[in-house]
């Protein structure tokens, strides 16, 4: 078994069996040549099967230790595939505050009467362990949350849906398989946006799903297939291409966070930070156990209304407003009117995101210059 940073740089690479070019080669075609016409070839039709598909599925599921991948068209696709694997009438448990359009997925689907489902803080325990006792038929992790960065124990998490006959699922979204591995925690599936760090680069929409176990991998290859959520080989080509510096850019990225989270832990402006990579952060302890680092992703408050965070995120220049997250660019946003905007008030001051909540995702720029951006930020939104 070879380092992961290894791996992701020679995932394909002179894999091509035409030409033996280094870099894989793109297969754009939407059909194949049938060799008679009762058996068919490896690849038959696009929605199907394709190799660039094939090579981002086999380079992830090497990563995260899984039997197999299935590479969608957004991360919303990949969760909403997984849902294949449970009936109507089955139960979902999943955090009160994850992702705003996972939310939104699941309290519609549960509408259209396609699931029911439970939104529980499931860092309570008393909580988790009531909903556990209803017997779901999936539970839904996503760790750290999106936006308070709020840890969960996915190894308890997933021993405790494995005893009540449960499929856990985690969302590694936001850590990537270079600093969480999902499925060695016990999970028994990891899905990924690889809109964010995967691909890195903030010009891919796309999503991975990645079991443990052939079944679930069988079951949802099927799904993906009959109901054509399968990503465009272009985008598969590109993540690929973009994987291969995730191990240097979560590196860089990570470092530049916790310089960031340091920074403003001190500045007076700043009331609260949400960042467990802080040694004062309530998810210190649980990152050390089950991650191996804390990540590029980072929130916090400021002590003032809605209308400072407003002026704060229109006043930076590196930090672009945008709602997305994992790009080599650093990127500021406003969770309670962009990225959680889907969700309703009620859920979303349950969830504890307030107005003056404000997001970063840290990209790879020089620290000393996106440190001088918020200072300058917050320096403009104090007069
Ligand atoms: C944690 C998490 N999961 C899933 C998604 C959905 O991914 P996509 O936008 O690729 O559909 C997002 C998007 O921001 C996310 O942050």
């Amino acid at each position: 078994m070879t380092d992961k940073k290894t791996q992701i740089v020679q995932a394909q690479i002179g894999a091509d069996p035409a030409y033996g070019s280094i870099a894989p080669p793109l297969y754009m075609s939407s059909t194949y040549l049938w060799p008679s016409v009762d058996e068919k070839g490896l690849y038959d039709y696009g929605r199907s099967n394709n190799p660039n598909r094939t090579g981002l599925a086999q380079a992830l599921a090497e990563l995260e230790g899984g039997f197999g991948g299935v590479i969608t068209s957004s991360g919303m696709s990949a969760i909403d595939l997984c849902l294949n694997l449970i009936k109507a009438d089955d139960l979902i448990i999943a955090p009160h505050d994850c992702y705003g359009g996972t939310h939104r997925l699941l309290t519609h689907r549960a509408e259209q009467g396609r699931i029911r489902v439970k939104f529980i803080d499931q860092s309570d325990t008393a909580a988790l362990n009531a909903a556990l006792a209803e017997n779901p038929a999936m539970v839904f992790i996503e760790t750290p949350s999106n936006p308070l960065m709020r840890l969960v124990d996915v190894k308890a998490i997933a021993r405790a849906a494995k005893a009540r006959g449960a499929i856990s699922v985690a969302d590694n979204t936001f850590l990537s398989p270079m600093r969480m591995q999902p499925l060695q925690l016990g999970c028994d599936i990891s899905v990924h946006s690889t809109t964010k760090y995967l691909n890195g680069h903030s010009d891919v929409v796309g999503g991975a799903v990645i079991t443990k176990s052939e079944t679930h991998h069988e079951r949802l290859d099927w799904w993906a297939n009959c109901a054509g959520v399968t990503a465009a080989p272009f985008d598969a080509y590109q993540t690929l291409r973009g994987l291969r510096t995730l191990s240097l850019r979560m590196d860089r990225q990570e470092a530049n966070a916790i310089a960031i989270a340091k920074f403003l832990k001190k500045h007076k402006s700043v009331s609260k930070v949400y960042y467990p990579g802080l040694k004062s952060d309530p998810g210190y302890k649980l990152m050390k156990a089950q991650q191996s680092g804390p990540g590029a992703m980072l929130s916090f408050e400021l002590a003032g209304s809605k209308d400072a965070a407003s002026k704060l995120a229109s006043q930076t220049k590196l930090f672009r407003l945008a709602a997305s997250l994992g790009g080599v660019e650093s990127l500021i946003c406003q969770p309670s009117t962009m990225t959680h905007r889907g969700m309703a008030a009620d859920a979303r001051a349950k969830a504890g995101i307030s107005e003056s909540l404000l997001r970063l995702s840290v990209g790879i720029e020089a620290e000393v210059d996106l440190i001088a951006d918020l200072q300058h930020a917050l320096t403009k939104t104090q007069q």
